[in-house]
């Protein structure tokens, strides 16, 4: 495949560094990945039954993702592509290690449709690779006109706002001359942010991100060559105009919008908005995955309720239905990704899956298709025009005696929300405040007092920020260049001192707009407003 630009460089970080990193005999247990399934996902989306050989597309599939929707979906035509051949190739060694023989492989660069597979799908599934693109939006609208009229797509994007922290420590390995390109650097990047205190928002976000552990997944989270997050807003812009519509979230309850605007009095507002809102608030504690459907679908079906089929007779692989007997017998626990907990399965309700009943028990569980229309109640998404000028004000550097620190950015967008977009009609922060007491999980525990969510930054510090709500708009700063710190000179000694007794660091000469950047990522992380001087 010849390519430019955004697809070469992405081709190269994820030949160098295929994604995800798992052994190859890493298994997946055959009763696992039910929600996978394609009758499942049709069922949620409101397509009624999937067809009984269904064409399943992976696009942009990594290392993993064939194995488990071959493991889900026995019976499909799976045909998974990347555009990293060596990803394929692990994918491939996984499946055929695996004796899942039923996919076929690819390679496919999203930005050029003469290079797509034939024909059209019943279940596209498109997961973390629309922000590697340099027009999502022409592949979204190329991807739903591969749609069956049924057919489900599955996306998944990152959130803006809960991804802060993932892009500020993709900022500071820049700075610091981290790069995917050098095998040393994820190892080196890991033992580098493992320097900071551990009260530090930047080390608690790296080391809770899972896959901080191995090298490719710090390549894919923090020296990525050009990703980027979408806002809930953004999100529903680019689906109305790929013509496509939201028809099922697949995110723990917390997350559902539908769920969270009942609870925060949002239950009139837009599904974007609520989304966005979780977003904002660091509550929503997932990427955004949706199932969403061409919007000239069929009208929604709600069939009659019914297990779900991997669980229904013996008419599977030996290895299944050895599964399926041990969970007949002993019962078990299933893990699910759209329920807050596992699943418990009592063994007499097994048994009652097995012979194609639907359980009193299991009523309202994923187990179980039909019965209930799962759809998006909330009002369809509006574009919201005032949204880029917010975004930019949340992202300017403000300057003054008592400025927002830039480390905490986004907190302070959620605090200046209400004012800055009117047109939202949203509550002052005095209520939304209140609003969020019942419900609101904070981040936060020892070490780390605040700066994770903005619920709990306010708790902690709201006489200041009400006095900064209070404030005339602060000038800004161009850049870093336009600006010193409160004691600069000693600030950026601070620093040098810092890379300096950190031998793994690659950069050795760094200007001084550099490490005042640096040390607002590094060093501030005690202060929510900080010191901030123009020089113009
Ligand atoms: C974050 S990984 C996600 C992999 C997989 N979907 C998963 O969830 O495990 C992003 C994947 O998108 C692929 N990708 C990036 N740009 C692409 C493009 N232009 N065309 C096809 N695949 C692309 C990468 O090679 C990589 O495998």
């Amino acid at each position: 495949m010849a390519m430019v630009g955004k697809s070469a460089t992405m081709r190269a970080q994820y030949t160098a560094w295929p994604y995800p990193q798992l052994p190859l005999l890493a298994g997946l247990p055959s009763t696992h990945p039910f929600e996978l399934h394609v009758d499942w996902l049709w069922d949620r989306a409101g397509s009624g039954p999937g067809p009984a050989r269904p064409r399943i597309w992976l696009a942009g599939c990594g290392t993993f993702q064939p194995y488990a929707f071959a493991v889900a979906n026995p019976h499909a035509e799976i045909t998974a592509t990347d555009l990293s051949e060596a990803s394929l190739a692990i994918a491939g060694r996984r499946c055929q290690w695996h004796r899942q023989r039923h996919v076929r492989f690819a390679p496919v660069d999203l930005e050029d449709p003469a290079t797509w597979p034939c024909g059209r799908f019943d279940l596209i599934e498109c997961y973390g690779v629309l922000m590697n693109l340099a027009d999502p939006q022409a592949t979204l609208r190329g991807l739903r006109e591969r749609l069956t009229d049924n057919g489900v797509l599955r996306l998944m994007v990152y959130p803006h706002w809960s991804r802060q922290r993932v892009f500020q420590l993709q900022r500071l390995a820049r700075l610091l001359g981290f790069t995917a390109e050098q095998r040393q650097h994820p190892a080196a990047f890991r033992a580098f942010v493992r320097r900071l205190p551990r009260n530090h928002p930047l080390r608690f976000a790296f080391t809770t991100y899972a896959d901080s552990r191995n090298d490719a997944g710090v390549v894919d989270a923090f020296l990525h060559g050009g990703d980027r997050g979408f806002t809930a807003f953004q999100l529903g812009d680019l689906l109305a105009a790929a013509g496509l519509q939201p028809d099922y979230w697949f995110h723990r309850p917390w997350a559902q919008p539908e769920a969270m605007a009942a609870r925060l009095g949002f239950a009139d507002r837009p599904w974007s908005l609520v989304l966005d809102h979780l977003d904002l608030w660091q509550e929503l504690r997932t990427n955004f995955i949706v199932c969403a459907r061409r919007t000239d679908a069929p009208p929604r079906v709600v069939q009659p309720p019914r297990p779900h089929p991997a669980f229904v007779g013996m008419d599977h692989a030996l290895r299944h239905r050895l599964r399926l007997l041990r969970l007949q017998w002993l019962g078990g626990k299933l893990p699910a990704r759209t329920a807050a907990e596992a699943i418990a399965v009592p063994a007499g309700a097994a048994r009652a899956l097995a012979r194609g009943e639907a359980p009193g028990e299991l009523a309202g569980s994923a187990l179980l298709l039909g019965g209930t229309d799962r759809g998006i109640r909330l009002p369809a998404h509006h574009p919201e025009p005032g949204e880029a000028a917010f975004l930019a004000a949340a992202a300017a550097l403000r300057i003054g005696r008592r400025a927002p620190n830039p480390l905490y950015a986004h907190l302070f967008a959620a605090f200046e929300r209400d004012r800055r977009q009117p047109e939202l009609a949203l509550p002052d922060l005095e209520t939304q405040m209140g609003r969020w007491l019942p419900w609101a999980d904070p981040l936060e525990q020892r070490p780390i007092g605040f700066g994770l969510s903005p619920y709990a930054t306010n708790q902690r510090f709201r006489i200041n920020i009400r006095e900064h709500l209070e404030r005339e708009p602060l000038p800004t700063a161009a850049d870093w260049s336009a600006v010193r710190l409160r004691q600069d000179e000693r600030a950026l000694g601070t620093v040098r001192s810092l890379l300096a007794a950190a031998p793994e660091v690659p950069t050795t000469t760094l200007d001084d707009a550099s490490l005042r950047e640096l040390f607002v990522l590094l060093c501030s992380h005690d202060q929510l407003f900080l010191n901030l001087e123009g020089t113009s």
